[in-house]
């Protein structure tokens, strides 16, 4: 008998240990995303050099691999088939005694313009050395080219780096660079402090200066960083859309993305936008730019992060994940161009479980629990409300979090409140509730979301109205409410469980 007693004992320690272990693993994976990109370990910034090649999707991004705050960046390296199941890749690109790896793009070398190749895969990105920015120069940032013959596996910076060096100017960084077929160049947009110079170059090696554009445009509370420059369709003819993200200055405060409608002639962009466009009102998402390559889907990605609290967000051995991939196209409101992003939706519907209805929904509140059961926290949900009604929904645990997101007529405004969801006070730059104007005429309100057990992507009168928000819970939402102040219609409740 006591010699069972015994084994039962040491069963239990180690049962015990082992859930304690399993406890210790699933905190250190507690704020991993389940459907968005994230790296396996280390820090994580903007997206780089995102580029689409032989039915692969490329993304590199700024990375440390070393610890989970800023440091000397790299450019980490992710694959995928679908823009949603990614497969980490050895880093790609390390410092050197030019500096370290700063933002910027890919282009695939079709005529072998660099003479690296035909088909060469040339990342231009900036080198930022940290032993220059000491003198106070204001010379530490400067563009440079890497090539790579192996479909990015393998890299070899160009001996004659840097290519475009810098001409006195404290912020000179993040080139995006696309091929111009009209005027037959590779035309590169790259942050100059608060402005964008665009310069050319018929072989990636030699670059010319173009022109500037924005010193007396658009928001201007911190430094443009991360451009890039899209031609977009609309019936109208073909409009340039020039996205700049902005640190800080955004319109919830910290960074933030801004885009200016407008025309590009090879040299020069014009617009006569004058009011100031935001691409996503949300405080988390950052950096965004465009894939190269992918015709004409302009598909994006931006970083879901902010710099005024990027670095204290809890983590434990990765930090900072990626919104979901979205396509950009333009929708005229009111006489207006907006720019219009929603998730790429064919790639999502793949891992999708779907349930539908339509529901007349009294004043007061609904449970729409049964809806999300089982999605553990992952699940899109979208319908459309048949008439501009206020209305909340309320996502909640059973530790009493909750996220609060909803419309509200009076202010005419869609809103996100992560208050009570979770760890709020890391950081007291932590903004909890952000509103985005509602620019739709529309009567009736659409209205999407993305949930991933840390993080809220609202897509609202189809992709106009945009928040990305993270939050930081121990426990997926598994609760849902519906409360609205009249009664509604609910048309096409549409809720996808992602597993
Ligand atoms: C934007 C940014 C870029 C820079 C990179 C450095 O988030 O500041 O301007 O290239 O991050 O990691």
């Amino acid at each position: 008998m006591k010699k069972y007693m015994g084994i039962l004992l040491l069963l239990t320690i180690f049962n015990s240990c082992n859930t304690l272990f399993e406890t210790g693993k699933n905190n250190r994976e507690m704020y991993r995303p389940g459907y968005h990109f994230s790296p396996k370990n280390g820090w994580m910034n903007d997206p780089n050099g995102m580029i689409y090649l032989d039915g692969t999707y490329h993304l590199f991004y700024q990375h440390n691999p070393d610890t989970i705050v800023w440091g000397p960046m790299h450019w980490g390296h992710a694959t995928s088939k679908d823009l949603i199941h990614w497969e980490e890749q050895p880093v790609a690109l390390f410092p050197d005694s030019l500096g370290t790896i700063f933002s910027g793009s890919a282009v695939i070398d079709i005529n072998n313009t660099a003479g690296f190749g035909k088909d060469a895969l040339i990342a231009v990105f900036t080198h930022h050395n940290h032993k220059i920015e000491e003198d106070k120069t204001g010379l530490h940032q400067y563009q440079s080219i890497a090539y790579s013959l192996d479909k990015g596996k393998s890299w070899t910076k160009y001996k004659g780096n840097p290519v475009l060096p810098n001409p006195g100017i404290w912020d000179f960084r993040d080139p995006k660079v696309m091929w111009h077929e009209v005027s037959g160049q590779w035309v590169m947009t790259l942050a100059t402090k608060q402005s964008i110079t665009f310069y050319g170059s018929k072989n990636l090696r030699k670059w010319t200066r173009l022109s500037e554009f924005g010193n007396n445009t658009g928001a201007h509370g911190g430094v443009w960083e991360c451009p890039d420059l899209l031609c977009l369709p609309t019936p109208e003819g073909d409009k340039w859309v020039l996205l700049v993200s902005i640190n800080p200055g955004g319109p919830n405060t910290g960074s933030a993305t801004q885009y200016f409608v407008g025309d590009f002639d090879g040299t020069t962009f014009r617009t006569s936008q004058k009011d100031i466009r935001w691409m996503d009102y949300g405080p988390d998402n950052y950096a965004g730019v465009t894939f190269s390559n992918t015709g004409n889907r302009h598909i994006l990605m931006g970083w879901m992060s902010n710099w005024a609290y990027a670095n204290t967000v809890p983590a434990s051995t990765w930090r900072s994940g990626m919104t979901i991939p979205r396509l950009l196209s333009l929708q005229k409101v009111n006489k207006n161009w907006f720019l219009v992003s929603n998730p790429v939706t064919e790639e999502l519907v793949s891992i999708h479980k779907q349930q539908t209805g339509s529901l007349r929904v009294q004043k007061g509140t609904e449970n729409w629990s049964k809806y999300i059961s089982g999605s553990n926290g992952a699940f899109e949900l979208s319908f459309t409300l048949d008439n501009v009604a206020d209305f909340d929904l309320v996502l909640s645990n059973d530790k009493g979090d909750e996220l609060l997101l909803g419309f509200d007529k009076g202010d005419n405004q869609f809103f996100v409140d992560r208050s009570k969801a979770g760890n709020t006070n890391f950081n007291p730059a932590f903004i909890t509730r952000t509103v985005a104007p509602r620019f739709s005429e529309a009567g009736a309100i659409n209205y999407r979301l993305l949930v991933d057990r840390n993080s809220v992507e609202v897509f609202a009168d189809g992709g106009l109205s945009n928040l990305s928000s993270l939050f930081f819970i121990e426990e997926p939402f598994h609760l849902l409410n519906f409360k609205s102040l009249t009664d509604v219609n609910v048309q096409n409740l549409y809720v996808k469980v992602i597993r």
